[in-house]
């Protein structure tokens, strides 16, 4: 049997009073691309830094490809690249000689070591920078470098935490081609994002996190779907006051300057019976449009609920 990516088990971490990590259960599989979603504070980079030993757990289980992240943590590290959430980068050698040492550091020759290096900062488009120092590169080029720096020692798990984060769109789609070139290749590969469109174009499934739990993992598509879609109708005599619809899945109807905009669970499954519907009531309708409820607002519901549940249990 082959291990998975990773595999959590009621994975803890306390900073005092605050429960960072709260019993986290979480697989990724090899060759997925997972997205880990959650609000300031979720305890994302808590779960990153226990993978790649920067915080010691407090309890649970933490594998890498089958390597416990402490007790084989070589092992583990050595399959993990990492462009982390703050750059903690090397600021004072040229941006090349920072990747001879990171790839030195998971065992990589000299020789090699260069060829990684070089291959890394043209993957990224900086290599015209290669003898610059991290600390005059443009904000642009330090995420690019940090993602140099993770790809240098090849590897399996590709963590990437909020590496979009106030880049410019043009980088945006840069990152993204790079990252699913690399999952095309076989990298598995995590990533956080504030970006919940980012999640909704990238990723195969998303673990959506809060409070140092896991709330919910699926498919972008699975998740969607449980969201209420909007159904927007222009009718040829648009009403003063909202019909009474007698539909299942329909939770509201209000008027619009030109018809309707009917609030649905299943949008595409409503729609036929809603316009049979109006036309039985004597309406016209002239157009339809279907808007299906995106990843931000299911995600946004799914964490706002988690929240008032934990104020009124609290
Ligand atoms: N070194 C630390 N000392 C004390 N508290 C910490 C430390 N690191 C994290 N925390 C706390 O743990 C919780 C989880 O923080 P974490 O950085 O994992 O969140 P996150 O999901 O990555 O958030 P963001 O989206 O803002 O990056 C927060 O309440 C944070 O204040
Ligand atoms: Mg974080």
């Amino acid at each position: 049997m082959t291990a998975p990516a990773i595999r959590v088990r009621d994975l803890r971490k306390d900073y005092g009073d605050v429960q960072a990590l709260d019993g986290l259960d979480l697989t990724v599989e090899r060759g997925e691309f997972f997205g880990l979603l959650g609000p300031n504070g979720a305890g994302k980079t808590t779960f990153i830094n226990t993978l790649v030993g920067l915080v010691h757990k407090d309890g649970g289980t933490a594998e890498v490809f089958g390597f416990d992240v402490e007790d084989d943590y070589r092992e583990a590290r050595d399959r993990i690249g990492l462009a982390p959430q703050e750059f903690n980068v090397d600021r004072f050698f040229p941006i090349r000689e920072v990747l001879h040492h990171k790839a030195g550091y998971h065992g990589i020759g000299k020789k090699a070591a260069r060829e990684r290096a070089e291959d890394a900062l043209k993957t990224v488009g900086i290599w015209e920078k290669r003898d610059t120092r991290f600390d005059w590169l443009s904000g642009g080029m330090k995420r690019r470098f940090v993602l140099a720096r993770a790809l240098v020692s090849n590897p399996d798990l590709l963590i990437l935490d909020e590496p979009t984060a106030g880049v410019d769109v043009q980088l945006r789609h840069d990152l993204w081609d790079i990252i699913n070139r690399m999952n095309d290749a076989g990298t598995t590969i995590l990533l956080t994002t504030h970006y919940i469109e980012e999640a909704e174009r990238l990723c195969d499934r998303v673990a959506i996190m809060d409070s140092g739990q896991k709330v919910e993992v699926a498919a972008p598509d699975d998740l969607m779907a449980r969201g209420t879609d909007t159904i927007e109708l222009e009718l040829a005599d648009p009403p003063r006051s909202a019909p009474r619809l007698d539909i299942d899945g329909v939770s509201e109807v209000a008027v619009t300057d030109d018809g309707l905009s009917v609030t649905a669970a299943g949008g595409s499954q409503t729609a036929p019976e809603l316009m049979r519907e109006l036309e039985r009531q004597g309406h016209t309708v002239t157009s339809l449009n279907i808007r299906r409820a995106s990843l931000e607002e299911v995600f946004v519901d799914m964490t706002r609920d988690d929240r008032d549940y934990a104020e009124v249990s609290a």
